[in-house]
Formats: structure tokens, C-alpha cells, sequence
């Protein structure tokens, strides 16, 4: 049980997961690709508007697959912001890869791509967006600087699943896109994920690597009489169980989702003030970008005042928490090369994001006392 009377994130129930998870077991099979793994697939693939969808068993898992997809090999270098999960980096030095860490912008704490140019190299093989808070990236720049060096575009939309950039939906711009089902998500199983594959010529090797190297997949459409060893692959794929939950949050989706957009906006219209008294900047959403009201963070004055803050809600039982610690300078990053003063804005804002509690079941009891322990912040 968590000491704190408003946790960071708290799992729900939306409606029918546990009704759901039973008929799974009933129908006979537990194992991945069953009945509701079918069930969320095709309405992911609908929502998205995106040719294949593949879950997986969590967004790491998805952007493995995805660098393996791309036959990334030593030498390799891949463009991604310091400012991201270990996954995203992980998947790449999985491979012998190397990635190349490219600076924040300061309003979206999205990655910079106006700094994508300089950094590309005769090695680069790919860019990695990461949508920061689910608002997203400058696709329009990305891809042009993508299509101009010949790169591929792996989107890491772990945040965004129903966010979008210029009406199209994130998670559709890069060849591949990973998502994230983590309890900390919109919509969640627990540990999950689903890898997007936009671009076709990927297919057919996504559903063999998933599938543990073997053409198993193919075996249950009919395709062929018996399964084999055919490529590089692993085990991606979740029980059918977790499957069942998931359909069972994403079918109240609507409702989740204007959960967390009151959420969200109550605590945009009640801070404003306080913040700026302090110094403390909200977050910024451009008018291009719909936001999939994923987390509402904060950006304090400084790292003292930060610590400060979250010490202040601890006493009120209120957990705040912050992320992401640079990449470039992490001891895995250091080792990679990486070096202070590479990414200035990122390690300027990385000591100063802090984000609030913010899960689908926060009431409004519960934001009213986040928001008066807040404003008896005063400095
Ligand atoms: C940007 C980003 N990428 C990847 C992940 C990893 O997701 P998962 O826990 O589903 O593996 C996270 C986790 O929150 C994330 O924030």
C-alpha cells in the first residue's frame, strides 16, 4: 500500500476488464494472439488509421523489434533526444548501434529539429522522435530532414497514443511506432505495448520477429502446414489475459479520455497565478499539435525550488515525481561518450520538470487538495 494519500498514479477499472479476462480464459486460450488480442489489434489499427498493428509485451519491447526491423548494426548511429526513457537508447545499443543525443526544444521538451542536420553523419540510419507528454514532435521537419539523408523515422509515441500533429495521429508518421501500455499510461494492462507498422514492407519480418524468429504466425492464417526457424526473432507477444484488460480499457477510451482532459484542465485554469508568481511555467501545447492529456508537468525556477516542492508535498502526502535524468551524461551515456554541456537545454530542464499526480480515478476532491497544497507553496 503507498504511504501517500494522493499517489502519483493509482490503476482503475474503466468497465469490463475483469469480465473480459475471464472469457479469455473461458475461451481456451491464454497464450499471446488470442481473441482479445485480435479484438485490440484491429481497433487500434482502426483508431490509428494505421496498416498493421502488433501488440507487444511493453513499448521497450515494440522499439527492439523495431530496431531489429531496421537491421541496425555496429557503427550505425541513431538520432534521439537525450531527454527520453532508457528504452528508447536501449533498443538501439541492443543492436551495436550508437546513439547520437540531439538537444531539446525549451517550449515542448521535444527534441530540436532544427539541430537534426548538424548532427547527421555517413552512419546515420534513422531518427527517433520521442513525443514528449504525447504533443508532438515537428513531423513536417523530421521527415523532411529524414527524406533528404534517406533515413527511417522510428517513432517512440509511448506517451501518445491519441494525440496528433496536424490532424494525423502520432504514431503514423515514422515507418514503425511503438506505444506503451504501462500502468502509468492513458490506457493500460499493466506492462504492455504494440508496435505500429506504417510502412509495409516491414509486415511480414514484424509478425516472424515477434513470433521468435519462426513463421508460427503464419502457420495459424493457413499459410503454411508447419512452423520453422526463419529469422532473428524473440518472445513479444503478451498473454491474452493482459489483452482482455486492455480491450477493456480501450473501449471506454472516450470516457477515459475526458477524464483525464478535466484533469488536465483543471489544473491548467487553477494554476496560472500561483505559477507565475513563482516562476513556474506550465506546460505549452502548440496549436498544431491535439494533446492526448497523458501528464501535466511543471517547470520550477530551479532545482532548489524543485526539490523544495516536492519535499513540500510529500508532508501533505502527495507524490510528485520527475524525469527524465539526461541520457548523455547517465553512466551508460558517459561511457557512450556523452559528455556535460552536450545538450544544454536538457540538462538545464531536467533538473526543473516535475509532474503532478494524474491518473484517470483522481477526483475532484483529490485535485481541489493537490492544488491548495500547491498554492501553500510560496517559494
Ligand atoms: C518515452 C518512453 N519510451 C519508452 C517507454 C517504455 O515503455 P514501457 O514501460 O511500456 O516499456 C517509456 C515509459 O514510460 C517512455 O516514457
Amino acid at each position: 500500500m503507498t504511504p501517500y494519500r494522493i499517489p502519483f498514479n493509482r490503476p482503475g477499472l474503466a468497465g469490463n476488464e475483469l469480465r473480459y479476462i475471464r472469457e479469455s480464459v473461458e475461451s481456451g486460450r491464454i497464450s499471446g494472439d488470442g481473441v482479445f488480442t485480435e479484438k485490440c489489434r484491429r481497433l487500434l489499427e482502426e483508431l490509428l488509421e494505421a496498416p498493421h498493428v502488433l501488440l507487444t509485451t511493453s513499448c521497450t519491447t515494440a522499439l527492439e523489434l523495431a530496431a531489429l526491423l531496421l537491421d541496425l548494426r555496429p557503427g550505425d548511429e541513431v538520432i534521439m533526444p537525450s531527454f527520453t526513457f532508457v528504452s528508447t537508447a536501449n533498443a538501439v545499443v541492443l543492436r551495436g548501434a550508437r546513439p547520437v543525443f540531439v538537444d531539446i526544444r525549451p517550449d515542448t521538451l521535444n527534441l530540436d529539429e532544427r539541430l537534426l542536420e548538424s548532427l547527421v553523419t555517413p552512419r546515420t540510419r534513422a531518427i527517433m522522435p520521442v513525443h514528449y507528454a504525447g504533443i508532438g514532435c515537428e513531423m513536417d521537419a523530421i521527415l523532411a530532414v529524414a527524406r533528404r539523408h534517406g533515413l527511417q523515422v522510428v517513432e517512440d509515441n509511448a506517451q501518445g497514443l491519441f494525440g496528433e500533429y496536424q490532424g494525423r495521429a502520432l504514431g503514423t508518421f515514422g515507418s514503425l511506432a511503438a506505444l506503451s501500455f504501462h500502468e502509468t499510461k492513458n490506457i493500460s494492462c499493466g506492462e504492455g505495448g504494440a508496435l505500429v507498422i506504417n510502412d509495409a514492407r516491414h509486415a511480414d519480418r514484424a509478425e516472424i520477429i515477434r513470433e521468435k524468429g519462426t513463421n508460427r504466425s503464419r502457420m495459424f492464417r493457413g499459410l503454411v502446414d508447419k512452423y520453422t526457424w526463419v529469422d532473428l526473432g524473440s518472445s513479444a507477444l503478451p498473454s491474452d489475459i493482459l489483452a482482455a484488460f486492455l480491450y477493456g480499457q480501450l473501449e471506454r477510451r472516450a470516457e477515459i479520455q475526458a477524464r483525464r482532459r478535466r484533469i488536465w484542465e483543471r489544473y491548467a485554469g487553477e494554476l496560472p497565478e500561483w505559477a507565475a508568481a513563482l516562476g513556474i511555467r506550465l506546460p505549452f501545447v502548440p496549436a498544431h499539435c491535439r494533446q492526448p492529456y497523458h501528464l501535466f508537468y511543471l517547470v520550477t525556477a530551479s532545482l532548489d525550488q524543485r526539490t523544495r516542492l516536492i519535499a513540500h508535498l510529500k508532508q501533505r502526502g502527495i507524490l510528485a515525481v520527475f524525469h527524465y535524468l539526461p541520457l548523455h551524461i547517465s553512466e551508460m551515456g558517459q561511457r557512450l561518450g556523452g559528455k556535460p554541456g552536450d545538450c544544454p537545454v536538457t540538462e538545464d530542464l531536467s533538473e526543473r520538470v516535475l509532474r503532478l499526480p494524474f491518473y484517470n480515478d483522481l477526483s475532484e476532491a483529490e485535485q481541489d487538495y493537490v492544488v491548495a497544497s500547491l498554492r501553500a507553496f510560496d517559494g
